[in-house]
């Protein structure tokens, strides 16, 4: 049977939808369907009465029971964490199980990056393959909630794979944006076997997310992306997780890719509720990697040289876009993230850094991992890669903690890993322009196929000189 939920109605009831610039501050009831301060316009985020301080112990443990039982809410890695939720017993839950992913040692990784150990969490492990799903379980419980009949959103491939699969198990009708031409063939096929309204913009991401905002003022529909603050409530969880599964020691660094930025946000209020609270005593230091051709809050970053301490300088009030993005990473392939206010917040709050990697670092650094039997989509790979910089740059040092956010799963973009290893990957900026050359790849730890006769000699000939 299930245990008896602390958290009564009431104390769910006074939770609000709140306006994260100080200057502003604005609240709003749970239930309007509203994605941005109807005050300022600046971002929302979810403000939960939490449980108290003295509940901690206690809350640890029921969480931890919890991954035993047969309840679907149990079941699943968000709502395992309920009582830090803006929901109560009553909510219409949609869930595919999502969450409880594993947490790995990467010693391959670990060397490479010239680092005692390095732990992977692996959120490529979700029912769709990658982190939206837990983000995508609160998002559209809130949809059913609200009365929403259509479920929205603009993507670069995994969020809309992920609204697709949670809009049909709970009878909603799904539409998604998508740049045309620029979403890898899994992502897309995932979106359609799920039975999404699947439209082709000729544009890029910000352009569909652009478009996906006006089309969301309609009352009938719901928006989706992480712009929406229950898709980081779910989101925020991965943290809880991730503290349990440490056994509640706070690493030094947590470091996640960063797209539109509402990973990174999610992650940082997860550890600061469980600060507030006293589940852990401190802040991992947060860090942001992207990809150099789509890297405009590392830019921003770089900007603030080191005045980012927040008593010395407030959050800057603009983030310059950048205007036409270019990585074969193209889940982060992003100029204009939307929440990258929320990000840059939680970046600053824990000390952690910004920064960009490039496109040669991002495909080693995705091999290093798959050489430790554990495969990503390159997003992901964006991670390792910067922990190696950040390393050699001295902010991480090699004693230390790490866990790195592995974000989707190897098999979202098969083509990439397969032209590497052929040693026939290379960027080809979408331009125009026809004179723009394509730049390759180094397949630097390259495992092509090789062609061996169909003989038994053959083959143990060949172990042999592999072996030498
Ligand atoms: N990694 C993967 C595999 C992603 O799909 C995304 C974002 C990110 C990292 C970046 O996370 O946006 O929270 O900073 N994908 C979105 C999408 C944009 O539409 O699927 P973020």
């Amino acid at each position: 049977m299930m245990d008896a939920s602390p958290r009564s109605a009431h104390s769910i009831g006074t939770a609000v939808q709140r306006c994260i610039r100080p200057a502003c501050g604005a609240s709003f009831a749970i239930r309007e369907r509203i994605y941005i301060c109807q005050n300022c316009g600046g971002p929302l985020e979810i403000a939960t009465p939490l449980p108290s301080a003295n509940e901690a112990a206690a809350l640890r443990a029921r969480w931890r029971s919890r991954a035993g039982s047969l309840d679907p809410r149990d079941r699943s890695g968000v709502w395992r964490f309920r009582e830090m939720l803006p929901f109560d017993d009553a909510a219409p839950i949609v869930t595919l199980a999502e969450g409880n992913t594993p947490l790995y040692d990467a010693p391959r990784c670990a060397e490479y990056s010239s680092v005692g150990a390095l732990r992977l969490k692996h959120q490529g492990c979700n029912p769709t393959g990658s982190f939206k799903d837990t983000g995508m379980t609160t998002c559209v419980t809130q949809a059913v909630r609200l009365g929403a009949r259509t479920v929205v959103c603009a993507s670069t491939g995994n969020t809309s794979a992920s609204l697709a699969a949670y809009a049909a198990r709970a009878g909603l009708q799904c539409a998604i944006l998508l740049p045309r031409g620029q979403i890898t063939s899994s992502k897309l096929a995932q979106s359609m076997d799920y039975g999404a309204i699947v439209c082709e913009i000729d544009g890029n991401f910000d352009d569909c997310m652009r478009l996906i905002q006006e089309i969301a003022d309609d009352p009938s529909i719901y928006l989706a992306n992480s712009i929406n603050p229950f898709r980081i409530e779910g989101q925020k969880t991965v943290a809880f997780e991730l503290m349990e599964q440490c056994e509640w020691r706070v690493p030094d660094h947590v470091v996640v890719p960063g797209g539109n930025m509402g990973n990174c946000s999610a992650l940082g209020k997860g550890f600061e509720e469980m600060r507030q609270m006293g589940l852990v005593d401190r802040l991992p230091k947060l860090s942001v990697i992207q990809a150099e051709g789509a890297a405009p809050l590392a830019q921003l970053f770089a900007g603030l040289k080191g005045q980012w301490k927040p008593d010395r300088a407030p959050i800057p009030e603009e983030l310059t876009p950048v205007e036409n993005p270019q990585t074969l990473a193209t889940a982060i392939k992003i100029g204009s993230p939307v929440s990258w206010e929320k990000a840059l917040r939680s970046v600053i709050r824990s000390h952690g850094q910004v920064i960009a990697v490039s496109e040669q670092e991002i495909a080693d650094a995705k091999a290093m991992i798959g050489r430790d039997g554990i495969g990503c989509e390159p997003a992901s790979a964006t991670t390792v890669a910067g922990i190696r910089k950040l390393v050699a740059a001295g902010f991480i040092r090699s004693e230390e903690s790490i866990v790195a956010i592995l974000t989707g799963h190897l098999l979202k973009d098969p083509d990439y890993v397969s032209d590497y290893h052929r040693g026939t990957l290379s960027l080809r900026p979408d331009t125009k322009d026809r004179k723009t050359e394509s730049r390759p790849i180094k397949g630097s730890f390259r495992n092509a196929p090789i062609q061996v006769a169909a003989s038994k000699s053959a083959i143990l000939e060949q172990l042999r000189r592999t072996n030498s």
